[in-house]
């Protein structure tokens, strides 16, 4: 196949193909505090607290857990995701966040989710635990990707797992014997071979969404705060999720602009 791709291209292409997955500092550190200051804030609206300003973000969003009820996690959280989602500057921040990198691994015509996911878990919290899968598997498109968003420092259970490509091939070939009757039996099977994603706040994870990924009940210490968003190429095939309901363009250029509006001059059968 030919490739004229730059080296750098190359490079992180190949890498991304090798682990599924690539984490890198973000481009655009104003836009990456601009959603963590949007968060805080929507908490402070929210859940009526206040955010001290002589303690450090990091420390406010990791200690959420101490500051309210558990039973109100789920109703906050659908506040602030309420929040977020109103405030026209979020998406475009969320995508600048992640935009070098989205250029080089998906193109530079981009069709984004148009609902940021936020998710908030607390220590020990099994509410919203997300259990292996592939996203393919209900109903994405293969063309999707996943931008991961940590506004906390991530680790060991506070962080998702993903399973690398070598490892999925061996799944992929004994599909049922792994998969087995629950995602409780195939993580079992796999919990060895998944890799922990470990990720601090400024840095971005993007990671293909066909492997299978999820996370456990969070047993560290502090709460992990973590945004998600699908983008892929607009003019790439879509699957459960269409564009115009579930996806927006964000990139589109000039020359698909005018071509999609083009029309061919009609010949009057008159004349
Ligand atoms: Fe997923």
């Amino acid at each position: 196949m030919i490739d004229f791709k730059e080296s750098y291209e190359k490079k992180l292409s190949k890498d991304f193909k090798k682990k599924g997955y690539l984490i890198f500092n973000t481009n655009d550190t104003a836009s990456l505090n601009y959603l963590r200051d949007k968060i805080v804030s929507s908490i402070e609206r929210t859940c009526n607290l206040n955010h001290k300003k002589n303690k450090s973000k990091e420390e406010f969003l990791n200690t959420f857990h101490k500051k309210i009820k558990k039973h109100n996690l789920n109703n906050h959280r659908l506040k602030i995701i309420n929040l977020i989602n109103k405030d026209r500057k979020f998406k475009e921040k969320y995508f600048h966040s992640a935009k070098k990198l989205l250029y080089t691994i998906v193109g530079n015509e981009l069709s984004m989710q148009t609902r940021i996911n936020l998710s908030i878990q607390t220590p020990k919290d099994n509410s919203s635990l997300l259990p292996v899968h592939s996203d393919i598997w209900s109903g994405d498109s293969p063309f999707e990707v996943v931008v991961w968003i940590p506004l906390v420092n991530c680790y060991k259970t506070k962080a998702m797992y993903i399973l690398p490509p070598n490892e999925y091939k061996k799944v992929e070939k004994n599909f049922s014997k792994y998969s087995g009757n629950s995602s409780k039996e195939f993580f079992s099977k796999i919990k060895k071979k998944v890799k922990w994603i470990h990720i601090d706040f400024g840095q971005i994870l993007i990671f293909n969404q066909a492997l299978p990924h999820g996370n456990v009940v969070n047993f560290e210490k502090e709460t992990r705060w973590s945004m998600n968003c699908r983008f892929k190429s607009i003019f790439s095939p879509y699957g459960d999720k269409k564009i115009g309901e579930f996806f927006e363009p964000i990139t589109l250029k000039v020359a698909s602009e005018l071509a999609l509006k083009y029309k061919l001059p009609q010949i009057d059968e008159k004349s």
